[in-house]
């Protein structure tokens, strides 16, 4: 078991109907919010109406800016952090998935810190900027997927350079998330479905990956999947209902909060994988997680058959005892939940071209290889050509 440093920084605000408490949560934060969204359509509107008046009702300012896109801009972000600082805001407020958190966590870091957004992500050999402190940040999940809502992380797609990346800073953790499952139930279910994968994919990450042992975190993060496999499961017979959608919502939070992984922090392979195709084609990174799961797990099975026979045990009801064959057994297990969901989707179904494989490949090797290799960190060190592997099964 490694040693490791852990707290959980973001207070918890759970139940139907909590939306209308925002005014005053943020009244003890700040004086004047950005309510940072996506553009406002008809179901939506109402939702960001409801943040305003709570807002005015507890005398908290409000600037809105709702522009903010899946896999988000960098220079949409630059945009919303110069009208931040023009409007002396004070306080972040994340109403939307984990599209619009991460772009406010660099809205509230980057305005108190200075330069560009993307100044602070890791790019190859370069040393990301350094945040000096942030402002603080309420998120409001819309949707149960990328955990962003309580952790450190952030995801930024530079379009201009068809570059995605990533950084870590405790700065910007959210102060505290208002985890309201009405908002959750008027999904497209595709949303849900993919987001679903999006959280499965959060728990097996350091599960697969790291070379220490935790009973614990195993334990945990099975849990977890089992929950999620319950619940993905009801939500598709009834997207309306609110424990469910309140099941789902522990399960993005806790299943990518780093309990999952104490004592055995691994790698995350597989998101570094995915990245390109947000990248350069712009699939919605739950989606892209789907794209690349299955294919990983197939590819790798050999490598720590333990890990991969553990979890095809202890998850996926297989039986048999030999570690190599039940290792296998995993990725089969996964596709044939996915394909029953809904869920097997495959490079093709997005018109990704496999003459783009190689190009993907060098971009995660160039933005994400360990220092002085030519390799990402994994379950090994995993090469270029085992990444275009992994792009090939998935194809
Ligand atoms: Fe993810």
């Amino acid at each position: 078991m490694q040693d490791f440093a852990w707290n959980f920084q973001t207070k918890l605000v759970y139940g139907p109907g909590k939306l209308a408490e925002v005014g005053q949560v943020a009244k003890g934060l700040g004086k004047k919010a950005m309510l940072a969204t996506y553009e406002a359509n008809a179901t939506f509107a109402p939702v960001i109406d409801k943040v305003i008046s709570s807002l005015a009702a507890a005398g908290v300012e409000v600037v809105t800016f709702t522009e903010i896109e899946p896999n988000p801009r960098a220079h949409t972000i630059d945009k919303a952090i110069e009208i931040f600082n023009a409007e002396n805001c004070d306080l972040v407020i994340a109403l939307g998935g984990g599209s619009v958190i991460d772009g406010s966590k660099y809205i509230a870091a980057t305005s108190y810190s200075g330069g560009s957004c993307w100044d602070y992500v890791v790019l190859g050999d370069r040393t990301p900027r350094e945040y000096t402190g942030a402002f603080p940040i309420i998120s409001i999940p819309t949707v149960a997927a990328s955990g962003s809502e309580c952790n450190a992380g952030g995801v930024l797609t530079n379009w201009e350079t068809k570059e995605k990346s990533f950084s870590r800073s405790e700065y910007r953790i959210p102060k505290v998330a208002i985890l309201d499952p009405e908002l959750h139930t008027s999904l497209p279910d595709f949303i849900t479905n993919e987001s679903c994968i999006d959280i499965f994919s959060h728990l097996i990450e350091h599960y697969l990956s790291s070379d220490a042992d935790s009973g614990f975190a195993d334990r945990l993060t099975e849990g977890m999947i089992l929950n999620l496999m319950d619940n993905f499961e009801k939500v598709q017979k009834d997207p309306t209902n609110l424990d469910v959608r309140g099941q789902l919502a522990l399960c993005s939070i806790f299943g990518w909060s780093g309990i999952q992984a104490l004592g055995r922090l691994g790698s995350i392979p597989m998101h570094s994988i995915e990245m390109p195709l947000s990248a350069h084609f712009d699939v919605r990174h739950a989606r892209g997680m789907a794209m690349v799961v299955p294919p990983y797990l197939e590819f790798f099975a050999d490598v720590r058959p333990d890990r991969w026979a553990q979890l095809a045990r202890r998850c996926f009801g297989v039986v048999e005892q030999d570690d190599q064959v039940a290792a296998r057994m995993l990725s089969v297990k996964v596709k044939e939940w996915f394909e029953r969901t809904g869920m097997l989707i495959t490079l093709s179904d997005d018109n990704i071209p496999e003459d783009k494989y190689e190009k993907m490949a060098d971009d995660v090797i160039r933005m994400f290889a360990m220092p002085g290799t030519n390799t990402i960190a994994g379950v090994k060190p995993i090469t270029k050509e085992e990444i275009i592997e992994v792009y090939k099964l998935a194809k």
